[in-house]
C-alpha cells in the first residue's frame, strides 16, 4: 500500500506536535499551522479550508486545531465559535469532498460534570462554558456532514510541547513557597503522547475503512485512572523535587481548596472522568494509567532543563 497522505491541522499544539512525531511513520504528513492558514478567518462563507484540502488531496484530515483558551472563550465567543465548530465542520465538507476520513479531537468539557460515574459516549452533553459549547457544536458539525470521521474526546492534556497544568505547576512551585490548588474537580491527565499513538493505531484499522463500518463515531480517549487538580500538583511536584529540580514549596505548603475559592471566567464540570470501554474493546487497547504519562513528559522536560543547564554562557 502506497503512504497515505495526511493533513495535520494546528501541529504546534500539544497535540499536533506529538501526532507529527508519531504519524510521520503511517504517511507523508503535510501540516498547517496558524502561519500557513489562520483558522479565524474561516467563517462559513471562506473557501481556504476546501480549497487547501483540494490541493493537497489527503487520505486523512487530523484537526489538532482548537480555540483551547478556556476563560478567555467566555468574551471571545466568536473566535472561539469559528475555530471550535465553523472550522470542523468545513473540514467535513472538504473531507467528504475528496474522499478522505476526518479524525477530530473534543473534551470532557462537552459534560456538565454532575454524574457519579465515568462518562460514556452516550451521555448527555451539557455544557457549562463557551469553550464546551463551541467544542459540542463542532462535534455535531462533524457527525451531521462527514461520512468517515473519528472524534476523540479527551480530558487534562499534558504534554512537554504547549502550555498546560503540569509545566505552569512546575513554573510557579519555583517562584512561590505555597499554592493552592482546587481539589474538588476530577479527571485523568491524558498524554498528547497517549493521545498520538492512539490515533495511529486507530488510523491503521480504520484508514481504508468503507463509510458503512460501524467502528466510525465518537470515543472517549483518557488515560486510565482518576485524580484531582490538587493530588495532580502534589504528584507533579514530589515527582520532580526527586529530579532535581529546585522546588521551593513544601509538600505540606500545597493547600487543597474548593472550586469556589479559585473564581474564573468559565465553570468546569467537577466529574471530567471519561468511560473508555468503548475505545478499549472495539480497538484492543489496553490505556496506561495517568502517572505513565505524567512521568514520561517531566522526564524529557527534566532532559531539556539539563541540555539547558549545560549550555556555557554565550559572549564574554
Ligand atoms: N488542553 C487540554 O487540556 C484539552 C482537554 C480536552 C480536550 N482537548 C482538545 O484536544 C485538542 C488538542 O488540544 P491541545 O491541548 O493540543 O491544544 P493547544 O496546545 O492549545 O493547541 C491548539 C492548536 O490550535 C492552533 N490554533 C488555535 N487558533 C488558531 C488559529 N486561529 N489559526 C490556526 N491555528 C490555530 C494553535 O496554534 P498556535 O500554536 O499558533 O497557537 C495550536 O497549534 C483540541 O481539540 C482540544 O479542544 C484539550
Amino acid at each position: 500500500m502506497s503512504r497515505p497522505t495526511i493533513l495535520l491541522l494546528g501541529a504546534n499544539g500539544q497535540v499536533g506536535y506529538a501526532l507529527q512525531t508519531v504519524l510521520a511513520s503511517l504517511g507523508t504528513v503535510i501540516t498547517c499551522t496558524r502561519k500557513e492558514l489562520d483558522l479565524s478567518v474561516c467563517n462559513e462563507q471562506s473557501t481556504l479550508l476546501s480549497e487547501l484540502v483540494k490541493k493537497v488531496s489527503p487520505a486523512v484530515i487530523v484537526n489538532a486545531a482548537a480555540y483551547t483558551a478556556v476563560d478567555q472563550a467566555e468574551t471571545d465567543t466568536e473566535q472561539a465559535r469559528t475555530i471550535n465548530t465553523v472550522v470542523p465542520g468545513l473540514l467535513a465538507e472538504a473531507a467528504n469532498a475528496v474522499g478522505a476520513c476526518l479524525v477530530h479531537y473534543s473534551t470532557d468539557y462537552v459534560f456538565d460534570g454532575t454524574k457519579k460515574g465515568s462518562y460514556q459516549e452516550s451521555d448527555q452533553t451539557n455544557p457549562l462554558s463557551v469553550y464546551g459549547q463551541t467544542k459540542l457544536a463542532g462535534e455535531q458539525a462533524i457527525a451531521k456532514t462527514c461520512t468517515r470521521y473519528l472524534i476523540l474526546r479527551t480530558s487534562w492534556v499534558v504534554g512537554a510541547q504547549g502550555g498546560n497544568f503540569l509545566k505552569t505547576m512546575l513554573r510557579v512551585a519555583q517562584e512561590r513557597d505555597s499554592l493552592r490548588v482546587v481539589a474538588d474537580q476530577i479527571g485523568a491527565p491524558t498524554s498528547a503522547n497517549l493521545i498520538a499513538t492512539t490515533t495511529r493505531h486507530l488510523l491503521l484499522e480504520m484508514l481504508a475503512q468503507p463509510a458503512s463500518d460501524p467502528r466510525w463515531g465518537i470515543y472517549h480517549l483518557a488515560a486510565a485512572g482518576q485524580t484531582s487538580w490538587f493530588y495532580y500538583a502534589q504528584y507533579v511536584l514530589s515527582q520532580a523535587r526527586e529530579k532535581g529540580w529546585p522546588i521551593k514549596v513544601a509538600p505540606e505548603a500545597i493547600e487543597a481548596i474548593a472550586t469556589a475559592d479559585y473564581p474564573v471566567a468559565a465553570k468546569r464540570p467537577q466529574n471530567s472522568k471519561l468511560d473508555t470501554s468503548k475505545i478499549r474493546q472495539t480497538f484492543g487497547l489496553v490505556l496506561p494509567d495517568w502517572t505513565h504519562g505524567v512521568e514520561e513528559v517531566l522526564t524529557q522536560l527534566t532532559r531539556e532543563r539539563q541540555d539547558l543547564l549545560r549550555v556555557p554562557p554565550s559572549g564574554e
